[in-house]
């Protein structure tokens, strides 16, 4: 008999198709589930593995209702912000998330926001449908240089290392800062700062890739983006609960920063119209993994640890042990 499983999210056909071989599932290409939803289905079919999302708040009320019978619960996301891992751990959940397959492609996202939020795409691309009639002139279409800037990273974990690498392709100088320094080889030529807030002074471009949480709710506010010089250029594509949202926009409005790249949002997939009015902002739906080769990647690890436990051995890449 396969092993029964429940998918709180739509997921990409390749993986579906996996579980379709190797499971026994309601919808195995995903349903979007709230959490009373999830443990219904749960309940119902008497699963044995749910695999969840970034989309689903995880927290203890909803753990202390997952029955028994499950023996793993796997977030397809490399992000635990929407976890309570204490609350799994004390309950002797089996959790695992995905690090490692989504690192290089969110890397790519965001210097695909670094770039266009450089080169004022929003408002440079938009003349394009509507009707490009000036031509050609010199004094116009002007956004800044990327090559060459110092480019300041909170947070040189997986995805911070990768664009530090990726920087010094852009011949840029790079700056980091964290709970702490990293190992040389692990540093890509980044200069650490133990005090985040004395690097920001250095920054032509800020870009965050620290965990969501509340170790790091709002560090981005009025206060941190006045430390920014003026005209730099901010980009997130980490969490939304990094930054005051607020006080970015004013930022934005004063002309205190340049442009930014926003991928993620406070209270998605809510988010504060007044950026879409802004043409210096750049703006995508949290696809940072959306490729068909990342997301798949990201299915089949989530499968991948869900196998494990069910096969009696720990998760690949636990989130608690
Ligand atoms: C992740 O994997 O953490 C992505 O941000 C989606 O939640």
């Amino acid at each position: 008999m396969k092993p029964r499983l429940i998918v709180s999210r739509q997921i990409p056909p390749a993986v579906a198709d996996r579980i379709r071989a190797e499971f026994d599932c309601p919808f195995p290409e995903g349903q979007d589930m709230d959490a009373d939803t999830v443990i219904r289905m749960l309940t119902e079919t008497r699963a044995d593995a749910l695999m969840l999302t970034s989309h689903l708040p995880f927290r203890a009320e909803t753990i202390a209702r997952i029955p028994d019978h499950v023996r793993i619960a796997a977030t397809c996301s490399v992000g635990t912000d929407h976890i309570d891992i204490a609350a799994a751990k004390a309950r002797g959940l089996p959790m695992s998330n995905t690090p490692d397959v989504l690192t290089e492609c969110t890397a790519d996202l965001t210097f695909m926001l670094i770039l266009n939020a450089c080169r004022r795409a929003t408002e440079y691309a938009a003349i394009m449908r509507d009707g490009w009639r000036h031509g050609y002139g010199l004094g116009e279409m002007m956004g800044l240089r990327a090559w060459g800037k110092t480019l300041g990273i909170l947070g040189l974990g997986r995805i911070g290392q990768a664009v530090a690498q990726r920087a010094r392709g852009f011949g840029m100088t790079v700056l980091y800062s964290g709970p702490r320094r990293l190992p040389v080889d692990q540093e890509h030529g980044a200069t650490y700062f133990a005090d985040f807030r004395a690097m920001l002074p250095h920054c032509d471009i800020l870009s965050l890739h620290a965990p969501g949480g509340a170790a790091t709710a709002g560090i981005m506010n009025a206060e941190t983006f006045a430390l920014l010089p003026k005209g730099a250029v901010f980009v997130n594509a980490a969490r939304g609960g990094l930054v005051d949202e607020d006080a970015l926009i004013a930022a934005l409005q004063s002309g205190h920063l340049f442009a930014a790249g926003l991928d993620v949002f406070r209270n998605e997939p809510e988010y504060d119209l007044r950026f879409a009015a802004l043409p210096n902002v750049f703006l995508t739906p949290h696809m940072g993994s959306g490729t068909v080769e990342t997301r798949n990647a990201m299915g089949f690890r989530t499968l991948d640890n869900i196998a494990a436990v069910l096969s009696g051995k720990p998760p690949l890449d636990p989130l608690w042990t």
